[in-house]
């Protein structure tokens, strides 16, 4: 793949910003391009004030909506109206806010069986961006990220096996942190193929991790997020002052 990027901002705001703008400039390009925009969303807290920016009156009509079709990179196994469910946050934060119609999101099924739920996902995904074995030529315009201070990216956990799958799109993933449950995760399969893929980090609890990942510190190759590499794509980490606090030379 292309070199990686890492871009620091000065504080979270700058970060938002920066991430919001990062999104539109990817999603008019591909709308430009090929007429629709893909995305593959992260769950947890980091993206969600993206996410609000996005619906805000000054972003909102920036994106043509009505090409975007928007995905989940992961979710837990729990209801779409459950608090924990990634979905539930997307659709609060953005999807509620902005005129995309119902058709274009798809949302991982996290209230049915995992192993159903995820070879659902997979055969979505499929009719998307072509049913081959393997890795698709190309998926996703875009595929968000975040990292979990063990580490992990969507729900891709340090030594589970789903980050060595070679074939599956999709996969059931079980965490016992901080409550034993199961997830659904894309996997490095669908992920690497995309045209970019960019890790969203914020805060000092997550500083001494991403210095660990970033400067490939050892047993980083251990480590998910780490491992996300996309074969054609760009990879890039916006991260703020405070996570970027322990990388060398700052
Ligand atoms: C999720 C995720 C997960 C998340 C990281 C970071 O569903 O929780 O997609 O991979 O991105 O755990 O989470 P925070 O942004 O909450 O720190």
């Amino acid at each position: 793949g292309a070199a990686r990027e890492v871009e620091i901002h000065p504080d979270r705001d700058a970060l938002v910003h920066a991430a919001a703008e990062h999104v539109v400039a990817l999603a008019r390009a591909a709308v430009a391009a090929r007429g629709v925009f893909t995305i593959a969303l992260a769950g947890g807290a980091t993206p969600r004030p993206v996410y609000e920016r996005l619906a805000q009156p000054s972003f909102v009509g920036r994106i043509d909506w009505s090409r975007a079709r928007i995905f989940f990179g992961d979710e837990r196994c729990v209801p779409p109206d459950h608090p924990e469910s990634n979905y539930r946050m997307a659709r609060e934060a953005l999807l509620d806010r902005v005129p995309i119609p119902a058709a274009n999101v798809h949302r991982i099924a996290g209230e049915d069986e995992p192993e159903h739920a995820a070879r659902a996902y997979e055969r979505t995904l499929r009719a998307c961006f072509g049913d081959v074995e393997g890795p698709p030529a190309r998926s996703f315009d875009l595929v968000l990220l975040g990292m979990g201070d063990d580490g992990h990216t969507a729900s891709l956990f340090p030594g589970a096996p789903a980050m060595n799958e070679a074939r599956r799109w999709v996969v059931p993933s079980e965490i016992a942190r901080p409550h034993p449950m199961w997830r659904i995760t894309l996997t490095p399969v669908v992920i690497d193929a995309a045209a970019a893929v960019t890790f969203l980090v914020d805060g000092a609890s997550k500083a001494e991790r991403l210095a660990h990942v970033l400067e490939g510190r050892d047993g980083a190759e251990r480590l998910p997020a780490a491992r996300i590499a996309p074969t054609h794509g760009a990879l890039r980490w916006m991260i703020d002052a405070e996570a970027a606090s322990q990388l060398r030379g700052r």
